[in-house]
Parts: structure tokens; C-alpha cells; sequence
């Protein structure tokens, strides 16, 4: 494992994208995992800005996001795909064609899931897999639990992710319940897994994550039997 600190959540972002940007320089056609939430922000508007400079370019790049909201359309401001567009998609010169989400407004979500388990093979696996890491040690929407799916499924959130989650949303019940996420195994086979962490408040699983026993209550735990893993965070353990 390698561990970068940086001094807050600006620099984490800043030294995420240039860890991203190292890797596109040095494989252009790189397969991308990509998370949405608070912490990334900074991160895609710094490759959005060394895009723009002409340092760096997406053209052959492919992306896969990590989960979805079941029920929200694409164009819903709270979907994932929609935080995607603002944040990245719009702002890089990746071809729309390269960008995949699980699609949560779909009838037959296992048929979604299927066909997302097959995007990622046939794009050859994830060669780099960004992480956000949730409070309760989720990873995606991989939530504590007593076993863990390899694969992409259907899972239903746990009360601290719809609270945690609240904040997007007018209030509580406004918060899907379920959500489609990549699997442990599709997180694990990736070749390089980057796991960004910020603020105090996550001291706590960060240790848990890093140090404490790999179990599936604590899903993001298992990212300690990964063998390219690095941790860019603010928190100094
Ligand atoms: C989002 C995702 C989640 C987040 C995690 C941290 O696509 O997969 O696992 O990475 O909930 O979210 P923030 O960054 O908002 O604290």
C-alpha cells in the first residue's frame, strides 16, 4: 500500500488528478472505475483543467461508475449520471459512447446488471479503480453485511448511507433505497485501486479500513488484500 497525505480536501483533489493524469499519460486507452460524492469533486475539476491546458486528453479513455440510484432517471439532479455529467463528462473530451453507468430507471434491473458486468469485460477490467470511501466502510454501495457479491447487483441501502445521503436530498424520504453497485469482485479485479478519503470525521473507518480485521461488516476492509492499493487522504493516522 502506498499512503499520501495531503493538507485538505483542495490538494487531495489536486494530487488525485495528477495520479490520474500520470496513469493516462502513461495509457491513453486506460479503463477508468470512477465514484461519485463529496470528495472527488475537486479531483474532476482538476483533470477537467489539465484537459483544457491540453496536458492530458480522454479520447480513448472508457469510464465505468460505480453504482446508481434505483429509480432516478438520467436527467434526475440527484442521479449519479447527472452528477457525472456537471462534474466530468461535460468538461473532459471523452466520447459519450465511452462513458457506462448502471442504468437505475430500468425495468429489468438484473438484465442491467448482467450487461454492465459484461461492458467491464469486454472493455478488458477495470485498469484503474477510483474510491470514495462511505462512513459505515462502504465501498460503491457495498454496504456492511455478513457476505459480500463479486458482481454488479441490486442492493438496498443501509440507514446510515439514506442519512448519510440526505443532504442531496429535500429530506429523508426523497433518498432511493436502493441503489445498482459494481460488486466487491469487479472492485477487486482491478488492476490499480486509487481510495480517496477526507475529513476527520472518517478517522475512525479509515483505520478500521487500513488496519482492522478484513470482514465483511466492514466491506471497504478488504481493500488491504489488494495488491496495487493507494490511499491519497487529509486525515494523518
Ligand atoms: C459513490 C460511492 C460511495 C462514495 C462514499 C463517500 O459513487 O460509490 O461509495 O464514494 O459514500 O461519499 P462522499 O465522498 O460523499 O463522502
Amino acid at each position: 500500500m502506498e499512503y499520501f497525505y495531503a493538507q485538505d480536501n483542495l490538494s487531495l483533489g489536486q494530487m488525485a488528478a495528477r495520479w490520474v493524469a500520470r496513469e493516462l499519460l502513461a495509457c491513453p486507452d486506460l479503463v477508468l472505475g470512477l465514484p461519485t460524492g463529496s470528495t472527488p469533486i475537486e479531483m474532476y475539476q482538476y483533470l477537467a483543467r489539465l484537459v483544457q491546458e491540453g496536458l492530458i486528453s480522454f479520447t480513448q479513455a472508457r469510464t465505468f461508475n460505480l453504482d446508481e440510484y434505483v429509480g432516478l432517471t438520467v436527467d434526475h439532479p440527484q442521479s449519479y449520471a447527472f452528477f457525472m455529467h456537471e462534474h466530468f463528462w461535460s468538461k473532459v473530451d471523452m466520447p459519450k459512447g465511452n462513458a457506462d453507468i448502471p442504468r437505475g430507471d430500468v425495468s429489468n434491473l438484473a438484465a442491467e446488471c448482467h450487461r454492465y458486468d459484461d461492458a467491464i469485460q469486454r472493455a478488458g477490467g477495470i485498469g484503474l479503480q477510483i474510491l470514495g470511501l462511505g462512513l459505515n466502510g462502504h465501498i460503491g454501495f457495498n454496504e456492511p453485511s455478513h457476505n459480500m457479491e463479486i458482481h454488479t447487483h441490486v442492493v438496498d441501502l443501509s440507514v446510515a448511507t439514506i442519512q448519510a445521503n440526505t443532504r442531496f436530498f429535500p429530506n429523508s424520504d426523497a433518498v432511493p433505497r436502493q441503489a445498482i453497485t459494481m460488486g466487491v469482485g469487479n472492485i477487486m479485479q482491478a488492476q490499480k485501486i486509487l481510495l480517496m478519503v477526507s475529513g476527520e470525521r472518517k478517522r475512525d473507518i479509515l483505520t478500521k479500513t487500513l488496519y482492522g480485521p478484513v470482514s465483511t461488516e466492514v466491506p471497504s476492509s478488504v481493500l488491504q488484500l489488494h495488491a496495487d492499493l493507494t490511499v491519497i487522504t487529509d486525515i494523518k493516522l
